[in-house]
């Protein structure tokens, strides 16, 4: 198949980006960090999780991050909502998009939302009938679509059922989450082709953490499947609290690269999307773990071409 003309870039930073980070990160700049996003040419910015403090402490300060956001024109700012109570929250709060997530391992959505696959989609079906009456959209992510921290593996045929579930009650995207990053090209395909016999591909999204360094080819072979959005988060931040030694996302700046290198024109401006990586990884007290980043930044420094 041909590689999408038009690819949309879901930046995951400011929640899955930060969720899992051991030091607080102040309010502030969450808030600058979602401004210099959009400046970057984002459309689609996740911005906090209306989620328990005591599960994850970081996102405690959701409605206040929702405050401080600026509207831009065709910018989004969606929210990770775990329950009826985290969406009137987030409702509340302004949010415009929102976001539930369950998984297709059984072990996983007891670590990570404390129930079962079942009683997610129970809890789930009317955060989604109240979102509609409200005009809020509803993304729904599936994780552990490639492998489980604590089953191993999982059937593409469970991660099929599980989107098609969401999708089936009114999910306008399903996202399918590589949460420990331990896919494969090969395995990547398998499990895209079997959910994409349940769920329209224009409605698949795909996240890929990059633990074992092959977020970026799983990318590229979700591409010539005709997968055509894709969750990444700048300077390769992130991971979840309930995954343990799952790395980052996939860095912003590489999956642009790539897209540039195909012809794709994500409408990104990369010089400020590496500014921001290096700004937000300062900030942080870490180095950008993006390649793209680590070389514009190296020959930046050097004057090269
Ligand atoms: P629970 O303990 O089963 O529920 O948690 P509960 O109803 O007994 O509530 C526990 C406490 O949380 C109570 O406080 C509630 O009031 C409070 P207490 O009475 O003990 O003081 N609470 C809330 N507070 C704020 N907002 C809420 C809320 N709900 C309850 N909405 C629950 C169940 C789902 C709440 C919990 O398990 C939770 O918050 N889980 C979130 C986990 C999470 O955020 N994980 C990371 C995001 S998912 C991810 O990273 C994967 C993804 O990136 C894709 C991928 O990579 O695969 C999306
Ligand atoms: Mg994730």
């Amino acid at each position: 198949m041909a590689l999408p003309s038009k690819v949309k870039i879901v930046e995951v930073s400011p929640r899955d980006g930060l969720q899992n980070e051991a030091k607080k990160v102040s309010t502030r700049i969450k808030i600058e960090l979602i401004r210099r996003l959009g400046e970057c040419g984002l459309k689609s910015i996740e911005a906090t999780a209306f989620v328990s403090a005591k599960w994850v402490p970081q996102m405690a300060d959701a409605a206040k991050v929702m405050a401080g956001l600026s509207p831009l024109p065709g910018v989004s700012y969606p929210v990770l909502t775990p329950n009826l109570r985290g969406l009137e929250a987030a409702i509340a709060a302004g949010a415009r998009e929102v976001a539930v997530f369950g998984a297709a391992s059984e072990a996983f959505s007891q670590k990570n939302i404390n129930c079962s696959i079942a009683e997610s989609l129970e809890r789930f079906r009317p955060m989604v009938a109240a979102a509609k009456e409200a005009d809020v959209k509803v993304r729904g992510y599936v994780s552990c679509v490639l492998g489980c921290p604590y089953q191993g593996d999982v059937a593409p045929n469970a991660v099929a059922e599980f989107a098609h579930a969401l999708f089936d009650m009114g999910c306008y995207e399903v996202s399918l989450g590589d949460t420990i990053g331990c896919g494969s090209p090969e395995k990547t395909k398998i499990m895209i082709e079997a959910v994409a016999r349940r769920v329209p591909l224009k409605k698949i999204a795909a996240h890929f953490h990059d633990t074992w360094g092959m977020a970026i080819v799983n990318i590229y072979a979700a591409l010539q499947l005709g997968v055509s959005v894709f969750d990444s988060s700048v300077a390769g931040l992130g991971g979840c609290p309930f995954a343990p030694g799952a790395a980052g996302n996939v860095a912003t700046e590489d999956l642009v690269w790539l897209l540039n290198g195909l012809g794709i024109d994500p409408g990104i401006d990369l010089e400020k999307l590496v500014d921001t990586g290096a700004w937000i990884s300062k900030e942080l007290g870490h180095e950008p773990v993006s390649r793209v980043a680590r070389a514009a930044l190296a020959r930046r420094a050097a004057g090269t071409l």
